[in-house]
């Protein structure tokens, strides 16, 4: 039987400010984590002013937003002591790997590990865990307090017991779960990889400008272009998701980063968590 009620969130960067709202209004008491404690305050603050956002539409009451605050706990490692662990922190793979061996060390073995991974194979991230079975992808998209679908990846060695009522817990999150096997990029990534990578080829070719390509993305239909979704994403999470694609599926040519991602990385334009990125976002 798996009884969730404490759940940590480990990384309080874009992802895991969402994902420990939605948590949090959902009921759940959050442990918030990150090695950067400025960045768990800064993220509580964001979660308050997403949600005063979310009054002022009609969306959420004040009790909500009350309760949601109450509800997260900023905490030290040694806090992580819970029923479940939705990590969020760069996508390294030996980061990663490291985090849940320590989570392993201070907590039970009924403890379930999910990661938060865009692309890491899930398998790979448990391989040096003591209990495999116990681990799982829960993949939030970006905002986490507004985007409902959730996909669940199983690895080769998740605990198939262990699918169902995770798929619950996504489901008492108010969220869309959709099942997944482990393989790169899982569904969306992999579909959507193309359309910042060919949006990036038609900039090196000088076929379009940035805003040309989002205006007509957008008008084919897409609520946003591919390079206010990058900058939405992150250019040093996005970078890093095609450099893990690009591997996984040996090289080939279609998912080869592009020059401009390394580029705008180099010179710390991520987006809008810097401020710029293929657009500026500083105040003025
Ligand atoms: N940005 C997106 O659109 C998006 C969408 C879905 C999934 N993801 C995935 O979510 C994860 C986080 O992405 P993000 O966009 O929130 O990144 P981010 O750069 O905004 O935040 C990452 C956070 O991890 C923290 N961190 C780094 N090392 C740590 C450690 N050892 N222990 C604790 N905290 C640590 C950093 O201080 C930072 O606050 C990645 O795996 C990414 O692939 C990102």
């Amino acid at each position: 039987m798996i009884s969730i009620k404490k759940i940590g969130v480990v990384g309080a960067g874009s992802m895991g400010q969402g994902i420990a709202q939605v948590c949090a209004s959902a009921g759940y008491t959050i442990s918030f984590y990150d090695v950067n404690a400025e960045i768990v305050e800064k993220g509580i603050q964001n979660i308050a002013r997403n949600l005063d956002q979310a009054i002022a539409k009609g969306k959420a009451t004040e009790e909500l937003k009350n309760s949601t605050l109450r509800n997260i706990k900023v905490a030290s490692f040694e806090d992580l002591k819970v029923d479940l662990v939705i990590e969020a922190v760069v996508e390294k793979l030996e980061i990663k790997k490291k985090i849940f061996a320590e989570l392993e060390r201070i907590n039970s073995d009924k403890t379930v590990f999910a990661s938060n991974t865009s692309s890491l194979p899930i398998s790979k991230i448990a391989e040096t865990l003591k209990i495999p079975g116990r681990f799982l992808g829960l993949h939030f998209f970006n905002p986490a307090h507004l985007m409902k679908l959730v996909e669940v990846i199983a690895g080769d060695n998740t605990d198939q017991n262990l699918v169902q009522p995770m798929v619950e817990f996504v489901l008492s999150l108010k969220k869309n779960p959709v099942f997944v096997k482990d393989s790169p990029g899982f569904i969306v990534n992999r579909v959507a990889r193309l359309y910042y990578l060919e949006s990036l080829k038609l900039l090196e070719e000088g076929a379009a400008d940035i805003v040309a390509v989002d205006k007509l993305m957008r008008s084919a239909g897409f609520k946003l272009g591919p390079f206010e979704l990058m900058d939405l994403i992150g250019n040093d999470v996005n970078l890093e998701v095609s450099k893990q694609m690009y591997e996984a599926f040996d090289r080939t040519p279609r998912f080869k980063p592009s020059p401009i991602q390394e580029e705008k990385v180099g010179k710390g334009e991520l987006g809008k968590k810097t401020g710029k990125g293929y657009y500026n976002y500083e105040k003025k």
